[in-house]
């Protein structure tokens, strides 16, 4: 499976898209387990540093939302909500049945394609309006 930040999901701010790459990083990291011989403490401790990295990096962008008065945050962050919720949902199937195939395509229809999705259209609208308000 291809999971790979490009170019064209760069929002324009060098600081969410730092966090983005280390986003993607992450979760490769994580599908790499499933992939590989899986050591439940590695997958554990992915899903628990994933888990803490999605919520700084969303309260990170909400945060920023709110200080430059944006027009769309209640839509961004009921959409962060959503990832989260089934973020949390996916974690819980893995510590309770392990990985399976179900549950690695669920990752890539739920996490990876939303991610990329979310990024393309949210975030890159995010960034071009921050962009205009001066933020780099
Ligand atoms: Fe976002």
């Amino acid at each position: 499976m291809v999971f790979k930040w490009t170019e064209q999901l760069a929002v324009g701010v060098d600081i969410i898209d730092n966090q983005h790459k280390e986003l993607f990083d992450r979760v490769n990291k994580l599908i790499d387990a499933f992939n590989e011989e899986i050591d439940e403490g590695i997958v554990r401790e992915l899903l628990d540093f994933l888990g803490t990295y999605v919520d700084e990096h969303f309260s990170f962008e909400q945060d920023l939302m709110k200080h430059y008065n944006y027009n769309d945050i209640d839509i961004h962050v009921f959409s962060h909500k959503l990832f989260t919720e089934n973020m949390a949902k996916i974690k819980k199937e893995i510590l309770t049945n392990g990985v399976n195939y179900v549950l690695t395509q669920h990752l890539q229809d739920h996490l990876c394609d939303w991610l990329i999705n979310h990024i393309y259209k949210e975030d890159r609208k995010l960034g071009t309006f921050l962009r205009l308000n001066g933020k780099q």
